[in-house]
């Protein structure tokens, strides 16, 4: 492991890297297990690529771990996962904090248990002042419900007339999505083999350069992320321009 992080150069090592954990239903099922197995097998992943992230000093690490669609589950699915995101951060919480991690939540939230909702407010405040890696952990979060409340709080602000419409900008806009703040995502990972962005940081991955595994996210590993991020270092970014 501390071979492979030696490996990494860090001037090419991306600011945000986003994460879709994808395919923790099919990694139980193909095993013979329930699908919440898969769930529970998911947040030791999960600790793993926060470690790895700590390690490198990433700037900014986002997860994706539940859409505004995924309501949609059988309630005994999402019951499931909310036990588990709360007994996340219950046990994590701590660890988290000594590492010098800023936690974050993107996404609605208000929908979520009143527990859930206090330990979210309880962990976002232990962090607030720390310095080291961005965690954002986008929780009942969409892309186009986050891009629809950054519209309506300007909106409301021009109807207080506190800002003119021509006035809003990238930057006005940026400042209202749950990202404020935080660069733009570099790398978005997916695990499980499917390719599309399911909703997940429209707004902040306009540009951001895409990377794919079959891995499912219970196997994905700190090697593999690794491997990731130094691939993201050899593709050429154009924006737009030419090179
Ligand atoms: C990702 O794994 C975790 C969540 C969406 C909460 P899935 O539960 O989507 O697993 P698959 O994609 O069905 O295998
Ligand atoms: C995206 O995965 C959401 C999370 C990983 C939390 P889904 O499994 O919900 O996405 P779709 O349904 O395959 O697009
Ligand atoms: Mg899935």
């Amino acid at each position: 492991m501390s071979e492979m992080l030696s490996r990494v150069d860090r001037a090419k090592l991306p600011r945000h890297v986003a994460i879709i954990m994808d395919g923790n239903g099919r990694w139980a099922s193909g095993r013979g297990l329930l699908r919440s197995a898969g769930h529970a097998a998911g947040v030791k992943t999960l600790k793993k690529i926060l470690t790895t992230a700590v390690n490198l000093k990433l700037e900014a690490l986002t997860v994706y771990a539940f859409s505004t669609e995924n309501w949609k589950r059988p309630l005994a699915e999402v019951d499931f996962l909310m036990h588990l995101f709360s007994d996340y951060l219950e046990r994590e919480k701590r660890e988290m904090h000594e590492n010098n991690v800023r936690i974050r939540f993107l996404g609605r939230t208000e929908d979520f248990s009143p527990l859930i909702q206090s330990q979210i407010r309880d962990a976002t405040e232990l962090m607030k002042n720390n310095t080291g890696v961005k965690f954002n952990i986008a929780a009942d979060y969409g892309g186009r419900d986050e891009i629809i409340r950054a519209a309506q709080k300007l909106a409301a602000k021009a109807a207080r007339g506190e800002l003119d419409a021509e006035n809003i900008t990238v930057e006005t806009f940026e400042s209202e999505l749950d990202t404020a703040g935080q660069p733009p995502v570099d790398l978005l990972i997916r695990t499980s083999g499917d390719m599309r962005i399911s909703n997940f940081l429209l707004w902040q991955a306009a540009y951001a350069e895409f990377w794919f595994t079959k891995t499912p996210w219970p196997e994905f590993t700190p090697e593999e992320f690794i491997e990731a991020l130094i691939e993201f270092g050899s593709r050429a970014r154009r924006f737009g321009g030419v090179t």
